[in-house]
């Protein structure tokens, strides 16, 4: 479906290069479509016999990119967590460097975690931050940090991430689904190929002078997880257990998987989608799973 966003797009300016610091499921498939729009594009990740990796950059070990590697990058994107410290990895091994490159824009992907429980109720990128998880605290320093640094930066804030290869049919597929049930509780989530169309969109809207600070990029429908996961299993043919209440379900879940069930909020994507006109590829769970299961065959 990657080809129906570049029909969308006009090619990156000539001589746009843009470097995605941490490749991996996301940063992948935004150097995908930026390629097929005519950029160049550089990748790092911790191994170089990773995917689609050109250099390595690991925080961890102080591997950095060549200095001359780091030329000529117009356009910049994060995709890297913070460290467990909660330091940026970027900012703290590389933001030297990176002051003194032609930037013209900057992305740092977020998530929605910052902004905390809301008991499912909407939020949007007005709704001052209340990070609840620890991780999630992190990650709010960590936009202020890039927020502070003087280049021309927008914080990306995303929902569950899916795609093909990393969605509801794997889960499915593999036989170990859980159907959890906790009364009025929903996910927001994005499919990754939206986040490599809205990243273009808000690339090409910076060149115009447009580039709001912080920008939410969900789909239209935030939804149960047994919802999705009922779809999911309609396509693969696969059958499902009885659904289980979060009471039970919880006692057997690792405190990662707990805290997302903690926190209950929809994204609001009327920013994106009606402000700044983007046009999701795959609005809800429904479009989005659909496509991964075809890409899967
Ligand atoms: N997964 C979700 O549902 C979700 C939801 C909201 C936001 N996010 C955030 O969105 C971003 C992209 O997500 P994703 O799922 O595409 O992530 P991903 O596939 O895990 O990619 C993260 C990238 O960061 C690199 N990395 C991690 N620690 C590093 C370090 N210390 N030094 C250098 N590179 C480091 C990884 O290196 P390798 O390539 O070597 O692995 C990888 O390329 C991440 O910041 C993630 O936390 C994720």
């Amino acid at each position: 479906m990657l080809e129906a966003l570049v029909k969308r797009f006009k090619p990156l300016p000539e001589n746009s290069t843009l470097l995605i610091l941490g490749g991996g499921f996301s940063g992948q498939c935004i150097g995908a479509l930026a390629r097929a729009l005519g950029a160049k594009v550089i990748c790092t990740r911790r191994d170089i016999n990773q995917p689609g990796a050109d250099f390595v950059f690991n925080s961890e070990n102080q591997t950095l990119p060549p200095q001359e590697a780091l030329v000529e990058i117009t356009h910049l994107l994060s995709c890297i967590p913070p460290t467990s410290s909660g330091k940026d990895p970027v900012l703290s091994c590389l933001q030297n460097q990176l002051q003194e490159l032609p930037l013209k824009w900057a992305g740092y992907i977020s998530t929605t975690g910052v902004y905390g429980d809301r008991q499912g109720e909407w939020v949007t990128e007005l709704d001052t931050p209340k990070p609840q998880q620890e991780r999630s605290k992190r990650r709010l320093a960590c936009e202020q940090d890039w927020e502070a640094s003087g280049l021309p930066v927008q914080i990306l804030r995303l929902p569950g991430i899916y795609g093909p290869g990393r969605s509801a049919i794997e889960i499915v597929q593999a036989g170990k689904t859980k159907m959890v049930h906790k009364p009025n509780q929903i996910f927001s989530r994005i499919h990754v190929e939206d986040i490599a169309g809205a990243t273009m969109h808000l690339i090409q809207l910076a060149a115009k002078g447009k580039r709001p600070r912080v920008i939410n990029i969900a789909d239209d429908r935030p939804s149960s997880n047994t919802e999705v996961l009922t779809y999911a299993a309609s396509l693969t043919g696969n059958s499902l257990p009885p659904i289980e209440p979060f009471e039970v379900a919880s006692q057997s879940m690792s405190p990662m998987a707990l805290s997302f069930w903690q926190e209950n909020r929809r994204v609001s994507n009327q920013m994106l989608c009606k402000e700044l006109g983007y046009c999701l590829l795959h609005p809800d769970y429904k479009s989005g799973l659909l496509d991964c299961f075809l890409q899967n065959k």
